[in-house]
């Protein structure tokens, strides 16, 4: 099933959750090299096929409804700040959400707005179920801003992710419907 984008599109006032454009890959292409987003995503450096295709993949991804990829961009200037990707599972009413934020933006909450914003998108516009987020033990900013955003922690899934062919022990959160 198709997913149509929210339009309006989605803020807060601070950020805006829109789609990817062209003039966004050379930010999105940087950030791709940043280290801590090597180390906590199971994505390498962004090479150049997948930068060509990477607005096209995008658009995929929601004409097939499989996922939501925006991007988070500054509320004052449309300046592209990190993105945030809403993936559906099979079940449809059951996503997962994945964040990153450019380096030169962490530790402003932009991540916890994004997350936010994106949740509630999730459970109150879709009618999803649960809106599950995860974060390796260890990634302390990533866990931080997800209880910012006011998801419930569930515990730890032991070996759960994948990072550059480790394992890694994840905390589990979620928000749910009734939680609104
Ligand atoms: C994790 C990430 C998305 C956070 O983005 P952000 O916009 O900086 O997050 P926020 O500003 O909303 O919140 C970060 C919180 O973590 C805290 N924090 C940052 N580094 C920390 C650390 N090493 N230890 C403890 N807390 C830390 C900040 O102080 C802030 O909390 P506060 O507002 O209470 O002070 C960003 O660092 C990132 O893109 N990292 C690389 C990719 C990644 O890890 N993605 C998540 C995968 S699960």
């Amino acid at each position: 099933m198709q997913l149509i984008p929210p339009q309006p599109p989605l803020t807060d006032g601070e950020i805006v959750l829109r789609l990817r454009r062209e003039q966004d890959m050379g930010a999105i292409v940087e950030a791709s090299r940043d280290p801590e987003t090597l180390r906590r995503l199971d994505d390498g450096p962004l090479r150049e096929e997948a930068q060509r295709q990477s607005v096209a993949r995008a658009e995929r991804q929601w004409a097939t409804g499989k996922g939501a990829p925006f991007v988070i961009a500054d509320a004052r200037d449309d300046r592209p700040l990190g993105l945030v990707n809403l993936q559906l599972r099979e079940d449809a009413a059951v996503a997962n959400l994945a964040v990153s934020v450019f380096p030169e933006a962490r530790g402003r909450g932009i991540a916890a707005r994004a997350l936010r914003l994106c949740a509630l998108w999730g459970l109150r516009d879709l009618g999803l179920a649960r809106v599950a987020a995860e974060a390796a033990v260890d990634n302390h900013a990533s866990i931080r801003a997800i209880e910012k955003a006011g998801f419930h922690r569930e515990g730890i899934l032991r070996a759960h992710c994948e990072t550059q062919g480790e394992r890694h022990d994840c905390v589990m959160f979620s928000l749910v419907a009734a939680d609104l």
